[in-house]
């Protein structure tokens, strides 16, 4: 890519320039609330040096279970808190590639590279940072089907080309392959006139995906369903801002999907059963696939064929016992909590939310 968008200039000057910390934030859309990180995670980010913790600018913790020897990506890295995360959770035996445009953002997580390893007690680095854009990651020689995990924190809202983002994410994702991120979405489409106000888009708030809209991109790119792990309404936190924003609600949203063939865009019923063997490490008594999928240890929970793909077919097959095929099919999959839900609770589900 040669020519940069609005989005693209804004958004580095504003993280390479205009804020120096996390402090410097105007608003609450990038900050995370880390209240419920698994007990490896808040391990790791004990081990995270000071420099790069100051200019964590993400909004969630999108960093799954079962890392361990995989190939992770993390989308927009910046100063590379997550991606150090995720160094120390994916083992000597994993790897990982930040990618981020930013040459500020990068320069403090490479140069932080040699003393995080010493820290991890690697012998050679298994981080590797790379200058570019997330909507090219053939630029970066990114192969299809390479990647086991793609994260991302609060990032793809400032792409100016979204659409590409995920079909990028999808040809690199192996089959089976999982997306997680957290980012900021949005019940309405942002008026016209405030999309290239660069605080409100450094801010996260400008290119806010229209949670109906992210689920068209993803459906069009063949991604028929996804799942929303967790959704916190963002209050701005700020006269000025809300002035200028507050009749759009945003969320801090964290989404999980995954790179199966077999989704379905409707929930539907093939008799099947799941049973959470309670193999996960740190999730003995249960496992969320999503913020209404709890699967109970030993217990067996009817299930949509979709769910019983996302289970079955991805590397989290060892951990459950998936009865049943789809060779009959009962009709459609009765996913109850979508049903008792608000529109602003659903906040744009995919098949079964
Ligand atoms: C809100 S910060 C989040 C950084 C990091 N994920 C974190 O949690 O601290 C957004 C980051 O995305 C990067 N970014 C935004 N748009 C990008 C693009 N199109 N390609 C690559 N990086 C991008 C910015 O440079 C910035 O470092």
């Amino acid at each position: 890519m040669t020519i940069e968008t609005f989005e693209q200039t804004a958004a580095k000057e504003y993280y390479g320039v205009t804020l120096q910390s996390t402090t410097d934030l105007k608003t609450t859309a990038c900050c995370s609330l880390d209240e419920n990180l698994s007990p490896s995670v808040k391990a790791a980010l004990i081990k995270i040096n000071d420099e790069v913790l100051t200019k964590f600018y993400g909004c969630g913790s999108p960093l799954p279970p079962l890392l361990e020897g995989c190939t992770v990506l993390d989308l927009g890295c910046g100063t590379g808190r997550d991606a150090y995360v995720a160094s120390q959770l994916a083992g000597p035996l994993g790897r990982v590639i930040g990618v981020d445009m930013t040459g500020e953002q990068l320069d403090v997580a490479q140069r932080n590279l040699n003393s995080q390893m010493a820290r991890f007690g690697y012998q050679r680095p298994n981080v590797d940072f790379r200058k570019g854009y997330i909507e090219d990651l053939k630029a970066l020689e990114i192969p299809d089907n390479s990647v086991d995990v793609v994260m991302s924190n609060c990032v793809i809202n400032l792409s100016p080309d979204k659409r590409t983002v995920f079909s990028e994410i999808l040809r690199v994702l192996k089959p089976g392959g999982e997306l997680l991120f957290s980012d900021v979405f949005s019940g309405r489409r942002i008026p016209e006139h405030l999309r290239y106000d660069p605080v409100l888009h450094g801010e996260c708030l400008a290119g806010a995906m229209y949670t109906e809209d992210f689920r068209r991109t993803l459906r069009d790119l063949g991604c028929l369903d996804y799942r929303i792990l967790s959704n916190r309404r963002i209050n701005l936190g700020s006269p000025e801002i809300e002035a200028v924003i507050g009749m759009v609600d945003f969320y801090s949203m964290t989404v999980r999907a995954f790179k199966l063939d077999s989704l379905e865009d409707l929930c539907e019923d093939y008799g099947q059963v799941a049973v959470y063997r309670g193999t996960i490490p740190e999730w003995p008594h249960f496992f969320d696939l999503d913020d209404h999928h709890r699967l109970l240890t030993g217990k067996p929970m009817l299930v949509c064929g979709n769910t019983a793909a996302m289970l079955g077919e991805t590397r989290y097959a060892a951990h459950f016992d998936i009865r049943g095929d789809r060779s009959v099919h009962y009709g459609p999959f009765d996913c109850s909590p979508a049903a008792v839900k608000t529109a602003e609770e659903a906040g744009g589900g995919g098949a079964c939310c």
